[in-house]
């Protein structure tokens, strides 16, 4: 069925939005969430029996990262049976479960497809490596090695290195821009195409209502196989795969086509949906919708919060483009703050301004994403040297920051041993950060101040208000003491005197049909009195902080006002 979010005009109303337009995505990285067999490493029937406390956050979709039968060199971006369960994780008979009771309480649930790459292990990539002939070696990317017998060409793997491995049994090189246990599928045969396609249907079959799609803007590389020009910019020190600019191996013309194959699978199945993993500038990014005749992603994701300075003229700018360059496209926006590759915002934007941020993503224009724990506050934990399991970190040991295990501790559920995430006898799969005697699910539950309660809150409001979830976006003027401008409709003649240089105000307002939510960010510790006219007669929804008046936005503080 066709479903492409057609271009958002005012007669919207909140009951025509699909699904993954009005809800919350929430991520769960399934090694991390919680252990029902003690193993140490979360599992299926570990997510089903946290399904109410899911329901409880007001979140609409649960996105896993993936699950498949992994030999787990990338924790299952590695998949080696694109129609299995790992072990690890449970059964085909677990996942049927989880699927129908997530859909009893009201939550979708969505996959992380990983079409760029399989395993090394995959019975594919098995035959294909088995001799030059044999009927799948032209499902991976092969090439000879270059005239001195090193590399056929100057591709880099994101984890270090070359992206290229020999094969002595066959004398080729094999592609992977991941691990070398991670060999690229060639979306230039029409067989693999057909093939991801058809994994697509067999998960839509089993109820699956959307997917994450992996590294979706990688599937097409040059056929020519030429050498990436160097990028001037980089020095050493940095990650070496930002010493070429990926002008051959990301965002290829072809790659359009690629993705509406896979759409035209979504579309046979009713109100299912994409969303595309893609690190590109907004303008480049928002082509990955497609348009109404040739729909792509429902979704591209949006990383760019998390990309930006955190401070309110950058952000600011960000999302006035973004919302309009959206608009232009007659696209739908999404935003995300956090996510199994990026360090905790918690931990990046600080403690102080946490509640800020949250606020930030959750009264946004557009879908927002939100990852496991951040809804209390988690921080990134600290790996010791003799725990650090991310191929990304092990492959750049001379890189700092690159390792991904601080965002991927386990749940902090309560002050127990491991933060209630397995038994107490037993080692997680990571380390449980420290902080989880202080934030964890148990403590903060009957903690009305708390800040899982201030995020449920804020789902509550946002789904309760036409003008969050649907409404308009527009920014205003905050300068230091310079009047608010404002739009036909919206405030007039206020101030705020902010005298903060380099953390700033962020204000904008939200509108549907007459109902206006006006949202006051403090990126900065300064008080800043604010002289609203409009605030006379306007209803204080919420604050991040206690006792909030109307005279004061107070440093790092977050406010929702419905105007008059
Ligand atoms: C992107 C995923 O988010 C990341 O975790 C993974 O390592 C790579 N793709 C490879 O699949």
């Amino acid at each position: 069925m066709f479903c492409y979010a057609g271009r958002m005009t005012h007669s919207l109303t909140a009951g025509q939005l699909k699904w993954w337009q009005s809800g919350i995505i929430y991520q769960i990285y399934p090694r991390s969430f919680q252990d029902s067999n003690n193993d140490g490493i979360g599992d299926l029937n570990g997510v089903t029996a946290r399904l109410d406390y899911l329901a409880s956050l007001g979140v609409t979709a649960i996105w896993f990262s993936p699950i498949f039968t992994s030999p787990m060199k990338d924790f299952g971006y590695d998949v080696a049976d694109y129609k299995g369960i790992d072990p690890l994780f449970g059964t085909l008979d677990d996942f049927d479960t989880l699927v129908r009771e997530a859909h009893a309480r009201g939550l979708k649930v969505m996959l992380d497809f990983v079409p760029n790459h399989s395993s090394d292990e995959h019975p594919w990539f098995v035959e294909a490596r088995s001799s030059r002939d044999n009927p799948r070696r032209d499902w991976y990317m092969w090439r000879d090695p270059a005239p001195d017998g090193g590399v056929p060409n100057n591709w880099k793997s994101f984890f270090g290195g070359s992206a290229w491995t020999y094969d002595d049994a066959t004398g080729q090189y094999y592609l992977h821009q991941f691990v070398s246990g991670q060999p690229e599928l060639n979306w230039a045969n029409p067989d693999v195409r057909r093939e991801m396609a058809d994994t697509l249907r067999f998960w839509m079959q089993r109820g699956v209502d959307g997917f994450r799609v992996d590294v979706i803007w990688l599937l097409a590389k040059d056929p020519d196989y030429r050498d990436e020009p160097r990028n001037p910019d980089w020095r050493p020190g940095q990650p070496e795969h930002n010493s070429v600019q990926h002008i051959h191996t990301q965002d290829l013309p072809l790659t359009h086509a690629y993705i509406r194959e896979l759409r035209a699978a979504l579309d046979e199945f009713d109100d299912r949906m994409m969303v595309g993993e893609i690190y590109l500038p907004i303008d480049t990014l928002l082509t990955y919708a497609g348009t109404p005749d040739a729909p792509e992603c429902h979704l591209p994701f949006n990383f760019h919060l998390i990309l930006t300075p955190w401070n309110a003229a950058d952000i600011r700018k960000l999302v006035d483009e973004y919302d309009a360059a959206v608009t232009r496209s007659g696209s739908w926006p999404n935003w995300v703050l956090g996510n199994h590759d990026q360090h905790r915002f918690a931990t990046r934007v600080g403690r102080e301004q946490y509640r800020a941020a949250q606020t930030l993503l959750l009264t946004l224009r557009g879908t927002p994403t939100v990852y496991y724990g951040d809804e209390l506050g988690m921080e990134d934990g600290f790996i010791p040297a003799d725990r650090v399991v991310d191929p990304a970190a092990l492959g750049q040991p001379d890189v700092p920051g690159v390792g991904r295990d601080p965002e991927r501790t386990p749940m902090q559920w309560s002050a127990e041993p491991h933060a209630g995430f397995t038994d107490a006898h037993v080692q997680p799969w990571l380390p449980v950060a420290e902080n989880f005697t202080a934030v964890n699910v148990a403590a903060q539950d009957v903690d009305p101040a708390s800040d899982l309660n201030y995020f449920r809150t804020l789902t509550r409001l946002r789904r309760d208000s036409a003008a969050l979830t649907l409404g308009t976006y527009r920014s205003l003027e905050t300068g230091a003491g310079q009047p608010i401008q404002t739009g036909p409709t919206a405030l007039t003649g206020g101030s705020f005197e902010n005298t903060q240089a380099g953390s700033g105000v962020f204000a904008f307002v939200r509108e549907h049909e007459g109902e206006r939510v006006l949202v006051l960010l403090n990126f900065g510790a300064q008080d800043v009195p604010l002289t609203l006219p409009e605030l006379h007669g306007a209803s204080l929804l919420l604050s991040s902080q206690d006792g909030a008046g109307a005279d004061t936005l107070r440093g790092n503080e977050a406010q929702l006002w419905r105007l008059a």
